[in-house]
């Protein structure tokens, strides 16, 4: 090989090193893995697994051994899951900070936790002024499970970079820092970490649309940002606007943004990465919540509306992060866009409107549009895109919350293949889920005068049952996550505001089941 051509491949593996694993709107970091340990740097932060014999990597001094040993037992440092301890000018060692995280028992410590040790390092590593920052795992060992271990601490770092600042005159800088990954597997670490890198560009996208106030985030506003961030992945997009959408029937979907200038849209967002029929996710995508003419009286709750897009955006983000990927997979996202207000044009308690699949519905509440607009995405997911298996997403009901709270979404299925898929995915992402029952409440959606209303008791059942009829034989699950959108305070993985739940839970979902 001539010099000039190794030359231009050492440029070439220089600039590939150096690059973020790919460009994203909302982070600054640079991440590079490594077998080879960096001589100096900023911080030098040391994952440690619980039970650790001794905290030492091979090259360091005895002086440095000791200092760290000392300082170990000093501060009571185990090593289990966010045990933490900081040594300033640690002796023998070119950088002015050694932290140690504990990261729990190395096999043991699900994925979620080793996330949310990444979260909590990365506020720390926020608040000091550190540009230059070499995490060694070296201590996890060189198997896959250690790898995996290292790409949830990154994942978990970004994660929680993620903030909300569009309407900011002067956003506070976004974390710039240089990360050097130092493991003994730093292929299997790289590796692990771009598909979770995916992951988080979905997520991001979902706390954005969620946190678009309703004016902002409305029905085509949404689904022309969610094209733009889908088309080039090699989504392909389809955006029905309302006259398509009263074209083909979907009156139910249509009759909740009636009264607003901003009418109804249907996104379609398909990701051809393998055959066979599609997986359909459905989600709500109601830009707000007024509650129509059963207007919405308590100032609080009203005021948070704008998370009513919630399962709306987790579908794109969703669907964003199995393109960003390449998954083997045949999906396809389903968004039926609304905004639920009033005016002279609004529907009225007591309306009926035909949805898609030709059923009359009798609208018992203006208020329960949420499964209005979702009985025209799934019947559409069904008719017209062949559906093999429906999922929908939404911020259905405060009887959700009232029974679950936000520990769990409730899903509903008579399908147990589902309900243990999504079990095991929620357990794995901290996205739980809890099954709610269908079965024992005959008649609770009849009306007097329609074939079915909108409305009955008790209350997540009731939207659960209603929505069922759509599916037809298609095999189906509801998950009901209301409240799950939504933190006041940053919470662990979760900056303030939303929280984009779902996106990892249905991604990791859709590559279990294909
Ligand atoms: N978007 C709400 C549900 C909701 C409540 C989401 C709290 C997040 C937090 C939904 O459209 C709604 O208003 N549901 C009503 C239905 C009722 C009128 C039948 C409810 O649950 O009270
Ligand atoms: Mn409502
Ligand atoms: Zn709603």
């Amino acid at each position: 090989m001539s010099h000039l051509h190794q030359l231009v491949l050492a440029v070439a593996v220089a600039t590939f090193m150096a690059m973020p694993a790919s460009a994203s709107q909302y982070l600054n970091t640079e991440f590079e893995f490594t077998d080879v340990m960096p001589e100096s740097g900023d911080v030098l932060v040391l994952l440690v697994p619980e039970g650790q014999a001794e905290l030492a990597l091979d090259d360091w001094s005895q002086a440095t051994r000791e200092h760290v040993a000392r300082a170990r037992g000093a501060a009571g440092f185990t090593g289990q899951a966010n045990d933490h301890m900081e040594l300033l000018a640690p002796v023998d060692l070119a950088f002015d900070r050694l932290i140690l995280t504990g990261i729990g028992p190395v096999g043991g410590t699900p994925r979620h936790q080793a996330e949310e040790v990444g979260a909590a390092l990365s506020q720390r590593l926020n608040a000091m002024d550190a540009d230059a920052i070499v995490v060694s795992s070296s201590l996890l060992g060189e198997g896959s499970t250690e790898a995996g271990l290292t790409a949830y601490v990154a994942h978990g770092m970004d994660l929680r970079n993620y903030r909300f600042d569009r309407f900011k005159s002067d956003p506070s800088p976004r974390p710039s820092q240089t990360f050097v990954w130092h493991s003994e597997n730093p292929q299997g670490a790289e590796e692990g970490y771009r598909l979770l890198r995916a992951l988080a560009e979905g997520v991001f996208t979902a706390r954005e649309l969620t946190n678009l106030p309703g004016r902002t985030g409305y029905p085509e506003a949404f689904a022309n940002h969610a094209r733009e961030v889908l088309e080039p992945l090699g989504v392909e997009v389809t955006i029905l606007g309302p006259e398509d959408v009263r074209a083909m029937g979907m009156g139910s979907l249509y009759s909740v943004s009636q009264g607003s200038d901003m009418k109804a849209h249907l996104l379609v967002a398909h990701w051809t990465g393998g055959t066979g029929d599609p997986i359909a996710l459905v989600g709500k995508g109601n830009s707000f919540d007024t509650g129509g003419y059963n207007l919405k009286t308590d100032a609080a709750s009203i005021l948070r509306m704008h998370t009513d897009k919630a399962g709306g955006a987790a579908v794109v983000g969703a669907i964003q992060a199995l393109a960003g990927q390449e998954a083997p997979v045949n999906v396809v996202g389903v968004v039926p866009l609304s905004i639920n207000m009033i005016s002279g044009d609004a529907s009225l308690p007591g309306d009926v409107v035909t949805a898609g699949d030709g059923s009359t519905i009798e609208i018992g509440n203006t208020d329960a549009e949420g499964r209005l607009i979702l009985a025209d995405g799934i019947w559409y997911a069904r008719e017209h895109l062949n559906a093999r298996v429906i999922l929908n997403i939404a911020t259905l009901t405060g009887a959700k919350v009232g029974a679950l709270g936000t520990a769990y979404s409730a899903i509903f299925t008579r399908d147990e293949r589902l309900e243990r898929t999504l079990r095991t995915a929620g357990e794995l992402t901290g996205e739980r889920v809890w099954p709610m029952p269908l079965d024992g409440y005959e008649g609770i959606t009849r009306s007097r005068i329609a074939d079915q209303i909108n409305t009955g008791s008790p209350g997540a059942q009731a939207g659960a049952i209603f929505l069922e009829h759509f599916a037809g034989d298609t095999p189906w699950v509801h998950i009901d996550i209301a409240g799950d959108a939504f933190v006041a305070g940053s919470q662990g993985i979760h900056p303030e505001g939303s929280t984009g739940h779902g996106v990892r839970l249905m991604t990791e979902w859709v590559r279990a089941l294909e």
